[in-house]
């Protein structure tokens, strides 16, 4: 790298400085005290800087297109393009019966955002079919409006969160945009259909054959009970309990268990990981959930009492590098976001120990020898998620 633009910073250059208020205007102008910027005393390499500031523009265009998408999902935009045929603002706006002049910007944001495409000699726009599914099929894997949904949910928390940064409080799950609860159940549930039955299960020691003979399953941290409905659906003979401490989302899942005819053999209950009810269970499962609890020992505690002397406890943990470093990936970004804007929140609302999202294996270890485990292996891993198989 050569010493061409590499110059001490000054706060003239780059970006325009705040105006100074006009004389006799009354304001006060801040002087002479104020330490000088830090950045003053460092070298600054102009085309790093150029280069940051352009990584930073895209960022920021992501963040707000983030807002369209889900206006696009609220407001069926997507799905009225899922055909594929090319539209303009007034079709796109009528089919949706909404407002062409807001339809209109929305449309270009989603083309400068490569969702649809533009053909200027029609003006119309299309969403092309790799799109569409991705923005319309929540059954298929590609799916990803509720990672849109959820992050937004969570935005909606950010003056408190700030603030938790100086008070070090925390943030209780159930106090979040309700809009949160839908959009994690939307980003989880489709992987839990593509792999819970067919890939995960199966990789447990011995526990596809128990469910299918019958077995007692507890889903600890169950959220809206997708994971528990799709396990139930699967294994007929066997019995299911999903416990929450978040009332709303067991109504929601106690009803979505009604919709798919389980609910005789599913109970969904508000229960606190350290005190859920004692089926001596064959199987229990903690579906992206463990680290959000401010008591993960007193969780797996309970755990141990509840479960047969030969039971598997199936850990699902967001994906997570062994070493800090280790996230520094998209996946790590965005688990590490949700960790400071949700999970870690929680976890200090509830407890003393808060795990993070990107926990350690080794720190996900200890917990569950803490919690009276002495078997634990990591038995899969997928670009989301770590499983692992803990047995007493
Ligand atoms: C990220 S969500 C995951 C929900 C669900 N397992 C899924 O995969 O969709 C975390 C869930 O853990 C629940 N939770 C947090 N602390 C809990 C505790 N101590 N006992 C029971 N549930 C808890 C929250 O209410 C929330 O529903």
């Amino acid at each position: 790298m050569s010493d061409v633009g590499v110059r001490p910073y000054d706060e003239r250059g780059m970006f325009m400085a705040a105006k100074r208020p006009a004389k006799n205007s009354g304001a006060k102008v801040a002087t002479a005290k104020r330490p000088a910027p830090a950045t003053k005393t460092q070298p600054i390499d102009e085309g790093k800087l150029m280069a940051f500031v352009e990584k930073a523009l895209g960022d920021f265009g992501s963040a707000a297109s983030a807002a369209l998408v889900v206006i696009g999902d609220k407001l069926g935009l997507y799905k009225a393009m899922a055909d594929g045929k090319p539209v303009n603002s007034q079709e796109l706006a009528s089919r949706t019966k909404t407002t062409e002049r807001y339809v209109r910007e929305w449309l270009i944001n989603q083309a400068a955002s490569g969702i649809v495409e533009y053909d200027s000699a029609t003006q119309r726009y299309r969403l092309p079919p790799e799109q569409a599914v991705a923005l319309t099929d929540e059954t298929s894997p590609a799916y990803v409006v509720g990672g849109y949904q959820a992050f937004m949910a969570m935005c909606r928390a950010l003056p408190r969160i700030s603030e938790n940064f100086v008070t070090g409080a925390g943030m209780p799950w159930g106090e979040h945009d309700p809009d949160l609860f839908v959009g994690v159940e939307r980003f989880f549930r489709p992987g839990y259909l593509a792999n819970l039955v067919d890939t995960w299960i199966p990789a447990l020691d011995g526990v596809q054959a128990k469910l299918k003979a019958g077995a007692q399953v507890a889903d600890v941290g169950c959220g809206h009970g997708a994971s528990t409905i799709i396990m139930a659906k699967a294994f007929p003979k066997s019995q299911f309990y999903g416990f929450d401490t978040h009332a709303p989302s067991i109504e929601h899942a106690r009803e979505a268990a009604r919709k798919a005819g389980v609910a005789e053999r599913v109970t969904f209950e508000v229960a606190d990981a350290r005190g859920f009810p004692d089926h001596q269970y064959d199987l229990v499962a903690f579906f992206d959930c463990l680290h959000d609890m401010g008591d993960p020992v007193g969780a797996l505690r309970r755990t141990r009492a509840t479960m047969a002397d030969d039971g598997t406890v199936l850990l699902v943990e967001p994906a997570a590098g062994e070493t800090v470093e280790g996230n520094f990936n998209p996946v790590g970004r965005i688990y590490s976001a949700a960790s400071v804007l949700c999970c870690t929140p929680n976890a200090v609302a509830t407890g003393s120990l808060a795990l993070g999202t990107v926990a350690t294996d080794d720190a996900l270890r200890e917990v569950a020898t803490a919690g009276g485990f002495t078997r634990f292996r990591r038995v899969l891993a997928s670009p989301f998620n770590r499983f692992f198989e803990i047995r007493p």
